[in-house]
């Protein structure tokens, strides 16, 4: 069984978005950073409301999936549906936006740290259009699995030693793990084959076979049935895998599509306010 390494690992970089929010972008820093179906990680963490405080106001999404991650903080989430929600401290949320939601995610507290993820998934052409879905986890039903030698992980998606993460029902067969590495301490994941992997470092440095990935950098992981992580004086990790699409992706702003005309319809249907009817 191939054991996977780095095929290549680069700097998160400081961007903003929503209401002026920083953010640190790995996962889709441009179209060659994208990694099928992965179309975007950003990371938030600030102890500092002016850099959160904006958050992100009504906007769409058409077309894919995205994931909140919370490590520290709380974020409130309204829609178009009607649905509104709080995400807490090791809280997470996969929304399936489909054919298309409108929705805000505001930060629930004015100062403090705030740190947490949002992961974009892509979606293939038969389910783009789909009617929309929230599955909103709890921190208590992240299972907590300690995997030896000094390795913790908290799963939220997808099948681990012997935990299972709740997020249900996703085409990608998502595996989403968030990684714990004490000092000196080294774990393998199993993957599958067939699976593209990355892992973003977001505490210290772990080591990816050969490769030191540190602190807001992202390794994008060769094809292999396992990950060997190790760490020297400790770091923590998400880890990423996920079934590519291999379908053609266009993307304008929150709308991921396969092709220009289905963007332009898409635009037209939000200005007109025909979008989350599927216009
Ligand atoms: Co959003």
């Amino acid at each position: 069984m191939a054991t996977r390494s780095t095929i290549r690992i680069f700097s998160a970089a400081a961007v903003s978005d929503g209401a002026g929010v920083k953010l640190k972008r790995s996962i889709g820093l441009g179209p060659d950073n994208r990694l099928d179906p992965f179309l975007l990680l950003d990371e938030m963490d600030s102890e500092e409301g002016s850099d959160y405080l904006g958050g992100f106001p009504m906007h769409p999404h058409r077309g894919f999936e995205t994931v909140t991650y919370m490590i520290e903080g709380k974020m409130r989430h309204e829609d178009s549906m009607g649905n509104s929600g709080l995400l807490v401290s090791g809280g997470a949320q996969w929304m399936t936006a489909g054919r298309g939601i409108i929705h805000s995610e505001m930060p629930e507290q004015e100062g403090g740290r705030l740190h947490g993820f949002q992961l974009w998934v892509n979606l293939p052409a038969a389910d783009k259009m789909q009617a929309p879905r929230y599955q909103d986890i709890e921190p208590a039903r992240i299972p907590e699995l300690d995997l030896g030698s000094g390795a913790h992980a908290r799963l939220i998606a997808g099948q681990l030693a012997d935990g299972v993460g709740p997020v249900e029902g996703i085409g990608t067969q998502p595996l989403f793990v968030d990684l714990s590495l004490a000092e000196n301490a080294h774990v393998e994941i199993p993957l599958p084959e067939s699976h593209n992997a990355f892992v973003y470092c977001f505490e210290g440095a772990v080591r990816v076979g050969e490769d030191y990935v540190r602190d807001d950098h992202a390794a994008i992981l060769s094809s292999g049935g396992a990950a060997r992580l190790h760490s020297d004086s400790g770091g923590r990790c998400l880890l990423l895998a996920a079934k590519p699409i291999g379908e053609p992706v266009v993307q304008h702003g929150p709308f991921v599509m396969n092709t220009s005309e289905e963007i332009d319809r898409a635009m037209a249907a939000y200005r007109e306010g025909t979008f989350v009817d599927g216009g």
